[in-house]
């Protein structure tokens, strides 16, 4: 390991050798030295004792005894080692009109004063901040003062409904809460402070304070004796020299925690820890996405998801690149050129994004004329996540853009990519279709029903052997029990994934689809159960189900089927309209449901489950088989009729 602060002239980076095999196979057998190896990347003022201690934990932690700093890391010793005047962060905002380079030393300047605010209103290490912000810079200084008192934050997504922001707010109980007045979305001003308040008076929490970023688009008014002035604060602590220094953390210590869709209403508290996610985040940059200090890189998706912690702002920092902020869509901020145009503008090396967003520019520029506009030479490799990226994107983009497109497989539990292409160690032939091969550390297996590893080509339950390697959640907050349940019980020995797919004869997997009720809309993920609860929640409903259908933009978007209570008399349209406004008001406009269908009842099996599966083939036009176990065969015929009245579904039962 090497010593604590100061920190080191150089960037301690070592180019991987001996091919892809290799390294995974001895991630694979000597997970202690390669991990060992790999951190010697990161600034320690305690080295670790164990490199793993599997008797520390559910099934073991990294780094044990291990003492750091993420925020050091991320920042002060780029400055130490001369990066000062390097820009940090690229603000581009098609949205506001707003573009503002952020060079490691004001970063520094800005995150130690915004630390010390934080100090000051009472924050100190292991107290919870939830951050509920746009895509601005002071969202990331949120992030990374947090870090450097060794808070832990917890960012809600923006387009969540304050019902989410108020569950989120209950369990993460934070001492304060950061946010702004407002998001710009390009059709309107997303007013956050109406939905904190509202948030805060659902919530049975109560943080002591908040602080408020008032941006110039919309003046939110403060609560008095709650909510203070960002700006003001800021000021004041500058001009009294108010500033926080690193504080010592454990490497086991969480750094944050991140929310996301379960199997029901009640989202799970993904725990992210210190010393792992450091290590695996910054082997990724070299050996995944081999992009080196000083390069830009750009992910285009947005803080409030595990894409964005990771990928806007911990690895790039920690590995002394250029990051991109983009507060704008791949379409319509102003034109589909719009990704093209970042490009050109900061050279970037390479670009993270989702499907659904080149699904969109495809879209709009279907030849890519936009495309010819810029200069796009300094980008290498595309990688796309986050959903199932269909081969006629994949292709279009290969085709248009003249670069390797890499899918990879990543879940917001894993925090960094389960599979990829290691185009840092050694490009591997890009099969569409395929998200690569797993990333050190990673062992996976496709299982049976019975938990029984599969021979290649074959489907399968997508498992991963434990332990996870650095960088993986190590529970849920607060509810050990609830992570056992969820990931560990189901295939003893290993993290359930619930994803379904297979993998090849060359060792490439293939993800095609999830195991339980997560959709991905546009990207997005979403548990179609804990929309049933909200649509359960209406008086006039006696039933419900909700599926997610084939989408050719987001991929998939949500259906709801409803069965009316007995005597309602009032339209059913009426009450689909309302539906669709509840679940907006309740999850969120990000969940874009829009389809809320009524039907006399819902197909189900003898022993009362619903048939989801064969009712999203129908609706999906795909061939379905009538279930064995149905209780009555017309149900479904009665749902197509509904679906095809309603332009959706096509095809028959086989
Ligand atoms: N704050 C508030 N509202 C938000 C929001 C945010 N941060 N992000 C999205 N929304 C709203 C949108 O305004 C929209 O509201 P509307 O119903 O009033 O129109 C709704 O949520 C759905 O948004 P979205 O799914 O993004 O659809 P869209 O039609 O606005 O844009 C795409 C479509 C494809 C351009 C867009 O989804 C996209 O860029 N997706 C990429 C996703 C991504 O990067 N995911 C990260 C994983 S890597
Ligand atoms: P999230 O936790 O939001 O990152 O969503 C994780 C889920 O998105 C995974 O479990 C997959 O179902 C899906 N997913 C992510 N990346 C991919 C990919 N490259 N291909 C297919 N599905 C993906």
């Amino acid at each position: 390991m090497s010593a604590a602060a100061p920190a080191p002239a150089t960037d301690p980076v070592r180019p991987p050798s001996g091919g892809y095999a290799a390294l995974h196979a001895r991630s694979i057998a000597d997970p202690r030295g390669f991990w060992g190896e790999a951190a010697e990347a990161i600034d320690w003022m305690e080295p670790p004792r164990r490199v793993f201690d599997p008797e520390a934990g559910v099934y073991g932690r990294w780094f044990a005894g291990g003492v750091t700093n993420v925020c050091h890391n991320a920042v002060d010793r780029h400055v130490a080692a001369g990066r000062g005047a390097q820009a940090a962060i690229l603000y581009d905002s098609p949205v506001s009109g707003t573009k503002r380079a952020i060079t490691y030393a004001d970063l520094q300047t800005e995150v130690a004063t915004l630390a010390g605010v934080l100090r000051a209103m009472g924050v100190e290490a292991g107290d919870r901040v939830v951050i509920y912000m746009p895509m601005i810079p002071e969202a990331v200084f949120a992030m990374l003062a947090c870090a450097r008192i060794g808070a832990v934050h917890s960012v809600v997504f923006g387009g969540f409904a304050a019902a989410e922001l108020a569950s989120r707010i209950d369990d993460a109980q934070p001492k304060i809460v950061l946010s702004a007045s407002c998001g710009i979305e390009p059709s309107r001003i997303v007013h956050y402070k109406p939905l904190l308040d509202l948030a805060l008076t659902i919530a049975t929490h109560k943080p002591a304070a908040c602080l408020i970023f008032q941006r110039p688009q919309v003046e939110a008014s403060l609560v008095p004796g709650r909510d203070q002035d960002w700006a003001t604060r800021r000021a004041e602590a500058l001009a009294s020299g108010v500033s926080a220094a690193c504080a010592p953390v454990a490497a086991t210590d969480p750094l944050y925690i991140l929310y996301t869709s379960g199997t029901t209403g009640k989202p799970k508290g993904v725990v992210r820890d210190t010393g792992g996610y450091m290590v695996a985040l910054r082997w990724s940059m070299d050996g995944l996405y081999g992009v080196a200090p000083g390069e830009v890189f750009w992910s285009a998706s947005d803080i409030g998801w595990v894409v964005g912690h990771s990928y806007i702002v911990y690895a790039p920092l920690l590995t002394g690149c250029t990051t991109v902020l983009y507060e704008g869509k791949p379409v319509g901020t102003p034109d589909a050129g719009a990704f093209w145009r970042v490009i050109e503008e900061y050279k970037v090396a390479a670009l993270f994004t989702a499907p659904t967003a080149l699904r969109a520019i495809k879209k709009e520029d279907p030849e890519g004329l936009l495309m010819k506009d810029y200069d796009r030479s300094s980008l290498r490799t595309l990688f796309l996540a986050g959903e199932r990226a269909d081969p006629d994107t994949v292709e279009w983009a290969k085709a248009k853009l003249g670069v390797p497109v890499v899918d990879h497989w990543w879940q917001t539990e894993t925090g960094w990519a389960i599979a990829g292409n290691p185009v840092g160690i050694e490009p591997l032939e890009v099969k569409v279709g395929s998200t690569g091969v797993p990333m050190p550390g990673y062992q996976v297996d496709i299982l049976d029903e019975g938990g029984h590893p599969v021979a290649a080509n074959r489907m399968g339950s997508i498992a991963i052997k434990l332990p996870l390697p650095p960088g993986c959640l190590p529970t849920l907050w607060r509810q050990d029990e609830r992570f056992r349940e969820s990931y560990l019980i189901d295939y003893p020995g290993y993290y359930k994934t619930a994803d379904a797919g297979f993998c090849d004869d060359d060792g490439q997997l293939f993800i095609m689809g999830r195991t339980d009720d997560i959709i991905n809309v546009a990207g997005h993920r979403l548990s179609t159960g804990g929309m049933e609860e909200v649509l359960a929640a209406h008086p006039d409903v006696a039933e419900c189900a909700v599926i997610g259908i084939h989408d050719e933009l987001k991929g998939e978007v949500p259906c709801g089927f409803l069965v009316l209570k007995s005597g309602v008399t009032r339209s059913p349209a009426q009450i689909e309209t309302e539906i669709v406004a509840l679940v907006r008001e309740r999850i969120g406009p990000v969940a874009a449901f829009r389809l809320a269908i009524t039907v006399n009842r819902l197909p189900k099996t003898r022993s009362g489950k619903i048939l989801r599966g064969t009712m999203k083939k129908i609706a999906d036009a795909q061939s379905w088989n009538m279930p064995a176990t149905i209780d009555d065969p017309a149900t479904l015929d009665e749902i197509a009729a509904v679906l095809s009245a309603r332009g959706l579904a096509k095809v028959s039962a086989a």
